[in-house]
């Protein structure tokens, strides 16, 4: 049993059978499991952020595959990128908020569409049913997180709106991403070789190229229509980009 802090409380491993929860503000993590037992004091969001981490990072360190580990990086950027647009924010300076989120809004677009072309198609070929099911749910999540980033992105951070879309936003990303790391990519990197994950790790980072880096909604979610949608919006989402501002 790993016990973390307040209401957050999430299922951490499946295959561990093991599950999160916390006590506030000295955050000790503690697991029945002899491989993962430490002490984190911090913020509790800051703490389930580092114990997802810590978590993923000691708990799966020999099983990881180079495409857990791909797409593990995208998620931790993409927390970077919102926690600097939070920082940003609380000191007004609105120049820069609206940098890491249109940073964020292009790594979450182009990380979505590229799990959708190259992941997901991997849990139905190589874990059956469930697979199947997985690459539904996932896809039905990304939709809902496709709406939510479709709003943010027509938004400027001027607007007293913005922050509290972004907030939703990170909410439904952040319970997806753990669904991902801790469920969905164990089972899929259990099921392949490691000659497989490294190839489709290469094919996730070729596609993030060429994808939209904008939502769009509306456009297919399955390969081959969401590629070709993607190779139609992503001239015009790039030529755009042109004009937006972005972090140094
Ligand atoms: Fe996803
Ligand atoms: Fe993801």
């Amino acid at each position: 049993m790993l016990k973390l802090n307040r209401a957050a409380s999430f299922t951490c491993s499946q295959q561990l059978g093991h599950r999160l929860s916390t006590s506030a503000p000295s955050l000790i993590i503690f697991c029945k499991s002899k491989m993962f037992h430490s002490v984190i004091r911090q913020s509790p969001r800051a703490t389930l952020f580092a114990a997802q981490r810590t978590f993923a990072s000691s708990q799966f360190a020999m099983a990881q595959s180079a495409l857990y580990k791909a797409i593990q990086h995208d998620h931790v950027e993409l927390a970077d990128y919102y926690n600097n647009y939070k920082k940003m924010t609380s000191a007004f300076q609105p120049d820069e908020a609206q940098k890491w989120a249109n940073q964020f809004i292009w790594e979450l677009a182009r990380h979505a569409i590229g799990e959708e072309l190259v992941v997901y198609p991997a849990f139905e070929k190589h874990l059956g049913a469930e697979g199947k099911e997985m690459a539904d749910r996932d896809r039905q999540q990304h939709l809902d997180i496709k709406q939510e980033l479709y709003d943010l992105q027509n938004m400027s951070t001027d607007s007293p709106a913005f922050e509290d879309k972004f907030t939703t936003l990170w909410g439904k990303l952040e319970l997806h991403v753990k669904e991902e790391e801790m469920d969905d990519l164990p089972k899929l990197d259990a099921a392949i070789s490691a000659e497989d994950a490294e190839s489709y790790a290469t094919s996730f980072q070729r596609t993030k190229h060429f994808v939209p880096t904008r939502s769009h909604p509306s456009a297919p979610d399955k390969p081959p229509f969401e590629t070709i949608a993607g190779l139609l919006a992503a001239p015009l989402d790039k030529l755009g980009d042109l004009f937006r501002s972005f972090p140094k």
